[in-house]
């Protein structure tokens, strides 16, 4: 995929390790998550659009700057809201929106049950930045990233820590038609496969339940 980027940095590897980790506690997770969801804001950030201002400081007039890009965060529910802290943390103007998701058992088709999004008439200058760990089927990236289509949004990052070649590919092949600038994928690696039951190999496990201890 054209537009896929895999961050590397040497906290990234620490952390992602220890999420890795089966024998990582559920507090011991959640903050190893938090940190990556710091470093990849960090990243992510990067490339919001500024615009100059004026600043006074105490002792005269300079030039500064503001963010221009309206930036909003949607963590797909449950696991999502792992990576939500490091983004407000660094830009707490970010509007959060919420998509509810869970896969379905048999199918591992995403199954909706929650959505909220602002009213945004003026979309220009607009960026979604969708928030999920994991990426492993890709059912629960497309099936939002195809609301956020709809919805006529053209600047949407997704920001996950695990990907399986799988999901990359059927991400890349179902949005083949749209325009290459309207969509990023970031994550921390690309994992070896799917496993028979649609989980990621090495992967982590279930990030839902190990990050809310269900
Ligand atoms: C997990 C994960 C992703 C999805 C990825 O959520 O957080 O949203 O699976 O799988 P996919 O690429 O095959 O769609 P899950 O459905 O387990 O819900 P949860 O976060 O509430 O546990
Ligand atoms: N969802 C997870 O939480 N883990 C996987 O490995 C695949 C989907």
């Amino acid at each position: 995929m054209k537009n896929f980027k895999i961050v590397e940095h040497p906290l990234i590897s620490h952390y992602l390790s220890i999420i890795r980790n089966k024998n990582t506690k559920k507090e011991e997770f959640k903050i190893a998550l938090e940190k990556l969801s710091v470093l990849l804001a960090n990243y992510e950030y990067a490339s919001l659009k500024t615009e100059t201002t004026e600043v006074l400081t105490p002792l005269k007039k300079c030039k500064g700057n503001v963010i221009k890009t309206k930036v909003v965060l949607l963590p797909i529910l449950r696991a999502g809201l792992g990576l939500l802290s490091g983004f407000l943390e660094l830009y707490p103007q970010a509007i959060v929106s919420h998509m509810g998701l869970y896969r379905d058992e048999e199918n591992l088709k995403p199954v909706k049950y929650y959505f909220k999004f602002p009213e945004i008439k003026d979309k220009r200058g607009l960026k979604v930045i969708v928030l999920d760990p994991m990426i492993a089927t890709g059912g629960s990236v497309t099936f939002t990233l195809e609301y956020l289509l709809n919805m006529g949004i053209k600047d949407i990052d997704v920001v996950s820590v695990l990907c399986a070649p799988e999901g990359i590919k059927a991400i890349e092949k179902r949005f083949s038609n749209i325009e290459k600038e309207i969509i990023n994928i970031i994550t921390c690696s690309l994992d070896e496969k799917l496993n028979e039951k649609g989980y990621i190999v090495p992967g982590l496990g279930d990030a839902g339940d190990r990050l809310f201890g269900t």
